[in-house]
């Protein structure tokens, strides 16, 4: 009764596979506290279907996390002119606390943010620079706030801005979209 077998074993494994693609969608609706998350790509590790049958148990082994991809800033720039401006709005709540985005804003812990883009780094008048930026040289252009945004620290040693950066290339790409609004 060879295909009988063939059938019992494939049975099993398919309901391995089903309570670990449910179990692993349930894990992940109660670890998601918001609806985001759309740039994670999960795979599923389907069970070895050679071994025992007889037990349901699924060895499968931690799926090893996708290497985080290389930031390219160029990329990330080239996806502005699609990127969500409204998304990038809502971002700017953490940037409120030392930026305001208004003409004519005062600058606080940070410079005012008007007209950002394409303006000098470090260059709005009264406000006191750390010498890293000053002497970074170039215009923000959607690469360069970009590149910034991603990694503060990383882009400009010695900035005195302390924000950890966003490690999204969608979070990135509407931020700077909002960013591209403030004209
Ligand atoms: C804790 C305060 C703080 C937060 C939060 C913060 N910034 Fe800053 N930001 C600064 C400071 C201070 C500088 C000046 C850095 C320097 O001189 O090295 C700066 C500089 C900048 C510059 C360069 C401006 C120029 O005139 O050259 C940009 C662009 C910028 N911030 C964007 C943002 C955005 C967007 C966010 C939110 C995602 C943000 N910052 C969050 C404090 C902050």
């Amino acid at each position: 009764m060879d295909s009988f077998e063939l059938n019992k074993i494939a049975g099993a494994v398919l309901a391995a596979v089903l309570i670990i693609v449910a179990s692993r969608t349930f894990i992940e609706i109660a670890t998601t506290p918001h609806g985001g998350g759309e740039h994670e790509v999960v795979g599923y590790e389907l069970p070895k279907a050679e071994g025992d049958a007889k037990s349901g148990e699924h060895g499968a082994a931690e799926g090893a996390a996708a290497p985080a991809a290389s930031f390219d800033a160029a990329k990330v720039a080239s996806l502005v002119g699609e990127a969500d401006a409204e998304k990038g709005a809502k971002l700017f709540n953490k940037c409120k606390a030392c930026h305001t985005n208004e003409q004519g804003g005062a600058n606080k812990v940070g410079p005012h943010l008007w007209g950002v883009v394409d303006r000098a780094k470090g260059s709005v008048d009264g406000f006191k620079y750390s010498e890293a930026m000053t002497t970074k040289g170039g215009n923000w252009d959607n690469e360069a706030l970009a590149s910034f945004l991603h990694k503060p620290k990383e882009y400009i040693d010695g900035t005195k801005m302390i924000f950890s950066g966003f490690s999204s290339d969608s979070d990135v790409a509407n931020m700077v979209a909002f960013l591209n609004t403030l004209k």
